[in-house]
């Protein structure tokens, strides 16, 4: 029997996190006790999309871009969610009010829903719908990043649009073990056309010679992150400027940095070898951070738990 193989415990595994309300298909219930079935589309084939949040001292930051992300997520997969941004905001303030979190990372989960086994999706009558909030410090510390170039390529646009954050994470996985066998923090994953598309959870950023630069958003996610820090940064009055990038670019940067929800902005002290400014965050991209946690703390997009 295989019984043994599946001895551990959610408890061992996950500790607190085990413990956490969720909410799952209409109703909350502790993470250990959730079911999804397992004839969810989501679980089958991917088929489903998510949001990443993060509230900060009983604020959540953006709540309204990331939840009219997922409602352009769903559609561009031809799926209609049968409730609305209002709704959805209020279960996600419910989610961490019911769990006392006041920082702690959102992740809101649509799948396909349950459907006759094949890929088509037509007999998914209804959306299921995963709420969850949970701590969650800076996905890549606070040390600089050091990141290789993945092997694996961001396929979109020729497969599904950046812009959709689907439940298909497997070719970000795979960049990901790229990067943790070699002993890195992360990678950068490179478009078809070999332009700097992101990493596998963040939007790249350099710094050249006083000027920001981004790649464009062909086949890189359009990250709320990315979308703040350029507003900022052109307040400031930086010359943010969006265009294709290579590795060349990078590797000949004077600061590089990533942005996103989880990662927040994290600095980037080494590319492929090549050691990028003097590993700490240089000026432009520490003067960005402080004005960042400032902003997701008490600017005006922050929306309170209460
Ligand atoms: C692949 C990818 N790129 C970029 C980002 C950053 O997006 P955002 O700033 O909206 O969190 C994420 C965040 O989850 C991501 O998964």
């Amino acid at each position: 029997m295989l019984d043994a193989h599946f001895a551990l415990q959610d408890q061992k595994l996950l500790g607190d996190l085990s413990q956490l309300e969720v909410f799952v298909n209409g109703s909350f219930c502790r993470a250990e006790d959730a079911k999804i079935s397992v004839w969810d589309h989501g679980l089958l084939y991917g088929d489903g999309i998510f949001e990443g949040i993060r509230a900060y001292q009983g604020g959540v930051f953006k709540l309204n871009a990331h939840l009219e992300r997922l409602f352009e997520s769903a559609k561009a997969i031809g799926m209609t969610l049968p409730y609305g941004l209002k709704e959805l905001s209020e279960v996600v303030l419910e989610t961490l009010k019911r769990n006392q979190l006041q920082d702690a990372h959102v992740r809101v989960l649509v799948t396909r829903g349950i459907g006759k086994p094949g890929v088509s999706p037509v007999s998914c009558v209804q959306p299921g719908l995963v709420i969850m909030a949970y701590p969650f410090p800076p996905l890549l510390g606070e040390k600089p990043a050091r990141l290789i170039t993945s092997s694996v390529q961001r396929k979109a646009p020729h497969s599904v649009d950046a812009r959709v954050k689907s439940l298909n994470y497997l070719d970000n996985v795979l960049a990901k073990l790229q990067a943790i066998c070699a002993g890195m923090d992360d990678a950068i994953m490179l478009d078809s056309t070999g332009c700097i598309a992101e990493t596998t959870g963040a939007n790249v950023f350099a710094v050249i010679r006083g000027s920001i630069h981004t790649p464009t958003l062909t086949a890189a996610l359009p990250g709320i992150t990315r979308h703040t820090v350029i507003q900022l940064a052109k307040e400031e009055g930086y010359s943010v400027t969006e265009r294709p990038m290579t590795l060349g670019d990078l590797y000949v940067a004077d600061e590089v940095f990533l942005t996103g929800t989880a990662t927040e902005i994290a600095v980037v002290g080494e590319i492929d070898g090549r050691k990028i400014g003097e590993e700490k965050a240089g000026p432009v991209t520490s003067k960005l951070i402080r004005i960042y946690q400032d902003l997701v703390i008490s600017g005006p997009d922050v929306t309170r738990i209460v």
